[in-house]
């Protein structure tokens, strides 16, 4: 198996809304008269999951639609929510942040933004009623729709924001630069929130910097051509700014055209604080174990690699030092 037993199985970087099983979208289109492209499940399937790979971030992101555009009730988005921790604790997962972006969630039949938080937050209580896994929020601004819906998205996101635990941007990074969000994180980090930044995936190094210079990014969602930029690495050494990896999705996206060549090795060599996770786990038809089956035979890591990787995720989770502590506790004996 390849990854260590004795550390906890972490995914930090797990869209909620990237990864609504193509059954549910299904179930879902049949109980709200929603028309689907296909006439069967299996048709239904290159709608929602990628095959191979996809030319760029965008057209990736189209897949993601199907699974908003059938919630049509606050329930159906409280459902998505309860089975994404059912999916967490059946990928072995013993720690995961869920992140999800409200107003992506609520447009297509109009849902209220603050109750489609409200609703995710129902939903993954009643989960981890009924799973063993621990799980954190985290509220996406999704840049594609421009600053005012994401102001909408993180007014909704702080009307419940003892239940969240951070923000994230995510979306169309070429066209929407993180300089257009710097009042919207300053709220965020003003209200505590913890703050991750999907950056340097469609865009270069400079969207990276901005992330952390003008938005106050702790850790970075893909950062892959951060390899660019020998300062950048260093200065993420330097500031702790962990590098949220996702092997699978970068290959998808198109960002990494050969695998092999994943800049993972090289953020490790530099010292930097880096993980594994999915993204988009349903979407990409992955799971946490094989991300790093797939860091195993495509990169060639060891073991000490894997306990790097996964020490790295513990350090790097929006959680406090003890609650670190009792993570690392759980598997050390098992
Ligand atoms: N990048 C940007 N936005 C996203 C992604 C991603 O990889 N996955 C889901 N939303
Ligand atoms: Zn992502």
């Amino acid at each position: 198996m390849a990854y260590n037993k004795s550390l906890p199985l972490v995914d930090l970087h797990r869209h909620l809304d990237g990864n609504i099983r193509a059954s549910t979208i299904w179930q879902l289109a049949e109980k709200n008269h929603i028309e689907l492209p296909a006439n069967s499940l299996e048709e239904l399937m290159p709608h929602v999951q990628i095959q191979k790979s996809e030319p760029d971030l965008l057209t990736f992101l189209a897949k993601l639609d199907w699974g908003v555009k059938v919630l049509a009730t606050l329930d159906d988005v409280k459902r998505v929510a309860y089975e994404n921790v059912e999916d967490a604790y059946n990928a072995g997962l013993h720690y995961t942040e869920l992140r999800f972006s409200p107003y992506y969630m609520a447009m297509t039949h109009k849902l209220p933004v603050a109750d489609v938080v409200a609703a995710v937050v129902d939903g993954i209580n009643l989960g981890i009623k009924d799973f063993p896994v621990q799980v954190k929020l985290l509220g996406i601004l999704s840049r594609t729709f421009g600053v005012e819906h994401c102001t909408e998205e993180l007014n909704g996101i702080l009307t419940h924001k003892d239940e969240i635990t951070g923000i994230d941007l995510a979306g169309d990074e070429l066209n929407f630069p993180g300089e257009l969000f710097i009042d919207l994180f300053k709220t965020a980090r003003d209200a505590n929130m913890r703050i991750t930044v999907h950056a340097g995936e469609a865009a270069g190094p400079e969207s990276v910097w901005q992330a952390i210079n003008l938005l106050g990014a702790e850790r970075i969602g893909h950062g892959v051509n951060s390899y660019k930029d020998q300062a950048l690495l260093d200065h993420m050494v330097k500031y702790n700014i962990g590098l949220e990896s996702c092997l699978t999705s970068n290959y998808q996206t198109g960002t990494v055209k050969d695998l092999s060549l994943h800049p993972i090795k090289q953020f490790l060599a530099n010292g930097n604080l880096v993980c594994l996770n999915t993204d988009d786990p349903a979407v990409e038809n992955t799971e946490i174990k094989q991300e790093f089956n797939l860091a195993q035979q495509v990169l060639g890591f060891d073991h000490d690699q894997f306990t790097t990787l996964q020490e790295n995720a513990v350090k790097m989770s929006f959680t406090s030092d003890t609650e670190k502590q009792a993570l690392l506790q759980l598997t050390r004996h098992s």
